[in-house]
C-alpha cells in the first residue's frame, strides 16, 4: 500500500479537500499550483491590467545579425522599460540572432516587465571579451520584482571555448569561473517559461536569493561532456517551483544549495548529466540549510546519479524534509545516493568532525534500471549519522544480470512496501517515525 497517510479514513478527508481545492480554483479563476500555496496568481482575465507598451529591440537599433554587438541596445531598452509605469514588454523578435556580451539588468523596476525572447540571444564565442567583467555572469538580473521571461526563443551561451579552457577538460588549465548563462539574483515574483538555454559557459540558469519563482517549459541543452554545466541551480531561495522541463547537460540537472526551502521540482526529464542534487552543502566549512523539498515525476536516463544529497565534511546546518517521489530511472549509475564525504577538489579532503545533518528524507516509488549493482548508497557522517531515512516501493534492477545491492554507513531509517534492493539501515529510529508515516507491517 502506497500512502502518505497512516489511516485509510484520511483518504476520504483528502479526497474532499482536493475537490474543495479544485472548486475554489475554478471559482477564483486562478491557475492551480500543485506544490504549495499559490506562488504566483496568474490572473489574466477579469483583472484590471495597466495597458502595456511593447518595446522592440529592432526599433532601438539592434542589428540581430549575430555578428554586430547589440549589448548597448539591450542595456538601453532595459533602462527605459524599467522606468515605465505601464507594464512594458520588451520584444526580441523571432528569426534573428542578437549578439550580447556580459550584461546586467538591474531592478527594481517601476512596473511589471515582460521580456519576450522569440529569437535568439547569443553570447560572444571568445572568453576574452570578459576581460574587464565578472566572469561568473553573462545575463544577470538583479533585484527585479514581477518579471516574466518567455517567448519560445533561445539563449545560447556559445560555451565551447570556455569548456576547452576549463581545468576539468585539461588539468593544466587554471581553474576559474565561467559565466552562468542567465542569473536571477534577489528576484521576487518571477516567471520564466518557454525558453531554450543552450551550451552555457558554465551553469545554465541560476536563482540566487529569490522568492516566489515559477519556472516551466524550459529546454536546457549542452553536451554530456561539457564541464560544470548545471541545468538549474537554486541557491538561498524559497518558494521555487520548476516543472515540465527537459534538461540534458554535463553536470547536475538541477542543484539545490545554501539556504533554500519550499522547493518543488515536478515533471522533469533529465539526462545526460549528474542527476538531481541537493548540495553540495557545507563546502569550506559553511553553514547551509535546505528543507521542504519535493521532487516528483522525474525521468532520469543515462545520468551519473539519480537523486542525490551531497555534503562536504566540516560544514554544518542541515538537509531535512526532502521527498523524492515517483521517479523513473533508465541506466542510472547511482540511482539513490547520500554522500556525506563529497570532495570535488584536486587535493584530497581531510576527515573532519563537523558535518551537515541529514534527516527526514523519503524515497517513494522509484523504479527502473541501475547501471551499477549498488543501487542505493547511504554514506553518512560518523559524527552525525543520517536519521529518519524512509524507503517505499523501490524497484531498481541492475542492467547486468546480478542483483542490485544497498550500502549503508551510519544510516538509520525505515521502509515499507516492496523495496529492492533490500534496505540496509543500521537500526530503526526510536520513537515517532518520519513525517511521512509508513503504513505497512515491516515498518512497525
Ligand atoms: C583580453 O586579454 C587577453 C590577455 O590578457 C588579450 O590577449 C585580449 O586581447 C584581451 N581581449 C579584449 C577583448 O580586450
Ligand atoms: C592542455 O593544455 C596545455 C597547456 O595549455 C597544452 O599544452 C596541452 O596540449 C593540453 N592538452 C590537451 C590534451 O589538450
Ligand atoms: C544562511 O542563513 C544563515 C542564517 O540566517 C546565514 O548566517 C548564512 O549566511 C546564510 N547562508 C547563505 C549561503 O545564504
Ligand atoms: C549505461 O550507462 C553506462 C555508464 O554510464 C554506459 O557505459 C552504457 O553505455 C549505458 N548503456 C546504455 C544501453 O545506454
Ligand atoms: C577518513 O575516514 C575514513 C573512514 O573512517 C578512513 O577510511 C580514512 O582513512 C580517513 N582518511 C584520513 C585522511 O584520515
Ligand atoms: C556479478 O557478480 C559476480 C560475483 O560477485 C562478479 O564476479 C561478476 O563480475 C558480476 N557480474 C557483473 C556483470 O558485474
Amino acid at each position: 500500500m502506497r500512502s502518505f497517510f497512516p489511516h485509510p479514513s484520511n483518504h476520504s478527508i483528502l479526497f474532499i479537500l482536493i475537490i474543495l481545492h479544485i472548486f475554489v480554483h475554478l471559482l477564483l479563476n486562478i491557475d492551480s499550483v500543485d506544490c504549495f500555496d499559490p506562488l504566483i496568481k496568474l490572473r489574466t482575465k477579469g483583472y484590471l491590467r495597466k495597458s502595456s507598451v511593447e518595446l522592440n529591440v529592432d526599433d532601438y537599433g539592434a542589428k540581430g545579425d549575430g555578428v554586430s554587438d547589440d549589448t548597448k541596445i539591450f542595456r538601453d531598452i532595459w533602462k527605459n522599460a524599467c522606468s515605465l509605469p505601464s507594464n512594458p514588454k520588451i520584444v526580441v523578435p523571432t528569426k534573428k540572432s542578437y549578439l550580447v556580451g556580459p550584461i546586467e539588468f538591474p531592478g527594481p523596476c517601476k512596473s511589471k516587465v515582460t521580456l519576450k525572447i522569440s529569437g535568439a540571444i547569443v553570447a560572444p564565442k571568445d572568453p576574452d571579451v570578459w576581460n574587464c567583467s565578472d566572469t561568473s555572469k553573462w545575463i544577470y538580473f538583479s533585484r527585479v520584482k514581477h518579471l516574466t521571461v518567455e517567448g519560445g526563443g533561445t539563449i545560447n551561451g556559445m560555451g565551447q571555448e570556455w569548456w576547452s579552457r576549463s581545468c576539468k577538460t585539461n588539468a593544466s588549465n587554471p581553474c576559474r569561473h565561467a559565466p552562468t548563462a542567465i542569473t536571477f539574483h534577489k528576484c521576487n515574483n518571477l516567471k520564466v517559461r518557454k525558453i531554450m538555454v543552450l551550451d552555457s559557459q558554465q551553469m545554465h540558469m541560476s536563482f540566487t536569493s529569490c522568492t516566489k519563482v515559477a519556472a516551466s517549459h524550459l529546454n536546457i541543452l549542452a553536451p554530456g561532456s561539457s564541464p560544470n554545466t548545471d541545468g538549474i541551480h537554486i541557491s538561498a531561495s524559497s518558494s521555487v517551483e520548476v516543472k515540465e522541463s527537459t534538461i540534458s547537460t554535463g553536470d547536475d540537472c538541477i542543484s539545490i544549495v545554501s539556504n533554500s526551502s519550499k522547493i518543488c521540482i515536478k515533471d522533469i526529464s533529465c539526462g545526460p548529466g549528474h542527476g538531481i542534487s541537493i548540495g553540495s552543502l557545507g563546502k569550506g566549512n559553511s553553514w547551509d540549510q535546505v528543507q521542504d523539498v519535493t521532487v516528483s515525476g522525474v525521468l532520469l536516463s543515462n545520468t551519473d546519479n539519480g537523486v542525490r544529497i551531497k555534503t562536504w565534511q566540516g560544514g554544518s546546518g542541515y538537509a531535512k524534509k526532502i521527498t523524492f517521489q515517483n521517479i523513473r530511472m533508465e541506466n542510472v549509475s547511482n540511482p539513490i545516493i547520500i554522500d556525506q564525504y563529497y570532495c570535488d577538489s584536486k587535493v584530497p579532503c581531510s576527515n573532519q568532525t563537523l558535518s551537515v545533518k541529514i534527516q527526514d528524507i523519503s524515497f517513494i516509488d522509484i523504479k527502473g534500471t541501475s547501471a551499477s549493482e549498488e543501487a542505493i548508497r547511504f554514506e553518512c557522517s560518523d559524527t552525525s549519522p543520517c536519521k529518519k531515512l524512509y524507503l517505499e516501493d523501490i524497484q531498481l534492477q541492475s542492467c547486468s544480470e546480478n542483483a542490485t545491492t544497498s550500502f549503508c554507513w551510519q544510516a538509520s531509517g525505515s521502509s515499507s512496501g516492496q523495496v529492492s534492493p533490500p534496505p540496509c539501515f543500521a537500526s530503526r529510529d526510536n520513537g515517532i517515525q518520519n513525517y511521512v508515516m509508513p503504513t505497512s507491517l515491516n515498518s512497525l
